[in-house]
């Protein structure tokens, strides 16, 4: 087996304080959104708190590759310099694991006349549908190549027009590739979202003086986005609620927990996890509410919750906690009941088939499940008593959605593949560490 992690269960309780990595999404975003405004204005961007994990270093290596240049002025905080991009490279672009960076460079290259390039990716990312992205940049003149709407795409940049895009899935990554190719397109591009989709993309962008309107009316949430004139704002990321969802559920269902996680961002397009919590009778507080360059952000307690009640996740909340679900799968393991998830058909499109491969590692550790074509009913057991062996299918969330289950398995539980929780959050289980043996 290679890179597989034993781990057992534990032996007192989590208790503690830790500060939260910075976010991923917003991290990429300000890589991104960062380059355009260094480019623009001529000046320099100081971003403060940039994730490290594998996904935003590909997408900072690509911008590298493409001419902008990084400075590190201190942990976690570089001052960018695009000044003299955007080049052409003349290698291909390697994504890695990196949805996002993807689809997001996609958009905004696609824009650029006379630019070239081939993205590439890793074992999950080939398998992943580009389709979402191709269609409506190729409506707005994009000139896209690809492996039948997957890796390896080419990208010869044109000249785009503007569109209205009615995107037929709530995808912050869909919304983000349109508004980038927007951004220097002719007129106004419109981007709808049946439901709405994190919105770190429009927030970035006011925050540093796009010319970005938002919205909602009868036909669904709207973006409009113009040629803009930028300012050229320091950045700072706050912490990211998909790696605090990991300490959030751990200190819920080990028993005598009390955790407090400092400086989560709490974006209401995130937060679907806290309504969930309100559901499952999971006992948390909000504290010290702030914003930090245009995002919310607070310190949030979880403690020990005997009683976890089940919990049903259907409809408009998907969006706002679709990378939770494998951790809510955990949560709904211990539930006093049957827990049901539907709506969320696009998990199956995510690091991996995350319905097949939740259902797949619930049974492992002995949890009833069934599968559904949209998500999956589980039955919570008091005890989890089985020596569980995992995949995790390259797909980090699951690798550190089973380490927490496994601090409450009495049998031993082995994670194969467990590194790959590298992509969002190399700091997991220092973190972990942290708060098992306080
Ligand atoms: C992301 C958006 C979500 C999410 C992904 C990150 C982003 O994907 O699952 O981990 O940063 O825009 P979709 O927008 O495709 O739902």
């Amino acid at each position: 087996m290679d890179n597989f992690l034993k781990t057992s269960k534990i032996e007192k309780c989590l208790s503690g304080e830790i500060v939260i990595p910075p976010d991923k999404s917003i991290s990429h975003r300000s890589l991104i959104i960062g380059s355009i405004v260094s480019k623009y204005t001529q000046k320099k961007i100081r971003i403060k708190n940039l994730s490290l994990g594998k996904d935003c270093v590909a997408t900072l290596e690509i911008l590298k590759n493409i001419g902008v240049e990084f400075e590190k002025i201190a942990d976690r905080e570089i001052m960018l310099d695009a000044t003299k991009a955007f080049k052409n490279p003349v290698q291909p672009l390697d994504c890695g694991n990196s949805g996002t960076t993807v689809r997001l460079l996609s958009g905004l290259f696609s824009s650029f006349e006379g630019f070239t390039c081939k993205f590439i990716g890793d074992d999950s990312l080939q398998k992943r549908p580009m389709a979402r992205i191709i269609k409506p940049l190729s409506l707005m003149g994009a000139r896209i190549t690809s492996n039948q709407n997957k890796l390896p795409l080419s990208i010869e940049g044109k000249k785009l027009n503007s569109i209205t895009y009615f995107s037929p899935i709530a995808s912050a990554q869909v919304k983000s590739a349109v508004i980038f190719a927007g951004l220097n397109a002719s007129g106004c591009t419109k981007v709808i979202e049946p439901v709405l989709s994190r919105n770190h993309t429009e927030i970035m962008l006011k925050y540093f003086g796009a010319n970005i309107k938002t919205g909602k009316d009868d036909e669904g949430f709207w973006t409009s986005i113009e040629k803009s004139e930028f300012i050229p704002n320091d950045v700072e990321i706050v912490g990211d609620i998909s790696s605090a969802a990991f300490f959030m559920v751990a200190a819920a269902i080990v028993p005598e927990s009390k955790v407090l996680i400092k400086n989560v961002g709490i974006n209401p397009t995130r937060t679907g996890i806290l309504d969930v919590f309100k559901q499952a009778n999971v006992k948390y507080s909000i504290l010290a509410e702030r914003i930090i360059s245009g995002e919310k952000v607070a310190d949030i307690e979880v403690c020990y919750t005997q009683n976890i009640k089940p919990f049903s996740i259907n409809g408009d909340i998907i969006p706002r906690l679709i990378d939770e679900i494998p951790i809510l799968a955990v949560l709904a393991s211990v539930a006093d009941g049957e827990s049901v998830v539907e709506d969320a058909l696009d998990l199956r499109n995510k690091e991996s088939d995350r319905i097949k491969a939740i259902v797949e590692g619930m049974k492992a550790f002995g949890v009833d499940i069934k599968e559904k074509e949209d998500g999956f009913i589980i039955v919570g057991k008091k005890e989890i008593d089985k020596t569980a062996k995992l995949e995790t299918y390259l797909d980090h969330r699951l690798a550190m959605s089973y380490y927490v289950l496994s601090l409450i398995n009495k049998k031993d539980t082995i994670i194969n593949g467990f590194s790959c929780h590298e992509t969002s959050f190399p700091e997991f289980l220092k973190l972990m560490d942290k708060l098992r043996y306080s």
